[in-house]
């Protein structure tokens, strides 16, 4: 048994201040959910959004799905890509009309037991319209739990899925089983999310075990196909009155006590626009005076052994530095070489 102080109600304190307002939340239909849940399977909360509303205004029922020509269903579904899953939930409809007579239902076997629902969106189904007690178990959840709990058992593995599918079932709200779920999937999203978690204001942070061991950016961990996976790191090249700034990593990270420029690093491709209009970087330069971006170099890429990286650099002046620029080290321009830099940031430095 892991400890769970509260875990639950903390998580669902969460959600009910940051829940996202979703077109098909809160509803306890079960085809409304089905399509909503298999849509997010194909892509994002955002782009899903206009797919969930043109589908179900057009199909809004099973009746109306199941007696629709294929073609149609598939025109619907263009540009999600995966046909195959349109074309199970089509089937799926038809099942529910012929062997479930036309009525959803509504215990956890027969939902499963339909074409192209897994357990995933039959525990969704289940617990958010039939407040079931069955723990949805997504990248979400393998997230934040191994996380909270400092879990490094790989989530694809068998022993990590059976460990993770306990684990979640154990700490399931059995009040509140769809909220539940809804809350640590939201908070996977929203809170605890893959590139950079918002740990200090994380409601469980005090109880987070990755984050008291400084091994959040480790979990989850995935054993996989020597997946070389890409993060996004940003530089900024600040110079105000004749001295950069820099910072010394950690010693739980790649390039373990370099040196490097102020970094903000994102979890995707981020373009210099969205960078620059982001919150990470306006919380740097809240209050600075004269401020001027100057040039961004254009994405470098670098292999390090289970990672690639695409780092952009910004040169950047200010007439004063902001109280978010605190934590830095100032240093006279040209001392910069002085310091054990990444060859990445030497390269740049050489060529700019
Ligand atoms: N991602 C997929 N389904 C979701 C849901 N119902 N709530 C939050 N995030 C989700
Ligand atoms: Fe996730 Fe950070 Fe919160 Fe831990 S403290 S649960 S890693 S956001």
């Amino acid at each position: 048994m892991v400890d769970n102080s509260g875990f639950g109600k903390k998580l669902l304190a969460w959600y009910r201040e940051n829940g996202r307002e979703l077109p098909w939340r809160g509803s306890r239909d079960p085809y409304i959910v089905w399509v909503s849940e298999i849509i997010l399977q194909q892509t994002r909360v955002a782009q899903g959004w206009d797919y969930f509303l043109r589908f179900t205004e057009r199909f809004p029922d099973v009746a109306v799905l199941a007696g629709a020509a294929e073609d149609e269903v598939l025109r619907y579904w263009q540009g999600l890509g995966y046909y195959s899953r349109a074309r199970n939930m089509h089937r799926a409809a038809q099942e529910i009309i012929e062997k479930f007579g036309g009525v959803f239902p509504t215990n956890y076997r027969d939902v499963l037991s339909l074409k192209g629902i897994g357990e995933y969106t039959a525990a969704a189904i289940c617990s958010f319209c039939f407040d079931l007690p069955c723990a949805v178990v997504d990248g979400n959840v393998y997230r934040v739990l191994s996380r909270v709990f400092g879990v490094d058992t790989p989530i694809d593995s068998t022993e990590g899925k059976r460990f993770f599918r306990e684990l979640a079932g154990e700490l399931l709200d059995r009040e509140h089983p769809g909220d539940y779920n809804q809350a640590i999937m939201d908070f996977g999203a929203l809170q605890c999310m893959p590139g950079l978690p918002e740990c200090t204001s994380c409601p469980l942070q005090e109880q987070c075990v990755a984050r008291a061991e400084g091994r959040v950016r480790q979990l989850p961990v995935k054993q996989g196909k020597t997946t070389v996976f890409t993060r996004y790191f940003h530089y900024l090249h600040i110079h105000c009155n004749g001295e950069i700034l820099l910072h010394r990593r950690g010693a739980k990270d790649i390039w373990q006590n370099l040196y490097e420029f102020p970094l903000l690093e994102t979890p995707e491709e981020t373009e210099p626009e969205t960078l620059l209009a982001g919150e990470a970087f306006g919380r740097l330069f809240a209050g600075a005076s004269g401020l001027k971006i100057g040039r961004i170099s254009l994405p470098m890429k670098h292999q390090l052994s289970h990672r690639l990286l695409r780092v952009r650099f910004y040169e950047i002046e200010t007439e004063t530095l902001p109280s978010g620029l605190n934590g830095f080290l100032r240093v006279p321009e040209a001392q910069t070489g002085h310091y054990a830099l990444p060859r990445i940031i030497t390269l740049y430095l050489e060529n700019r």
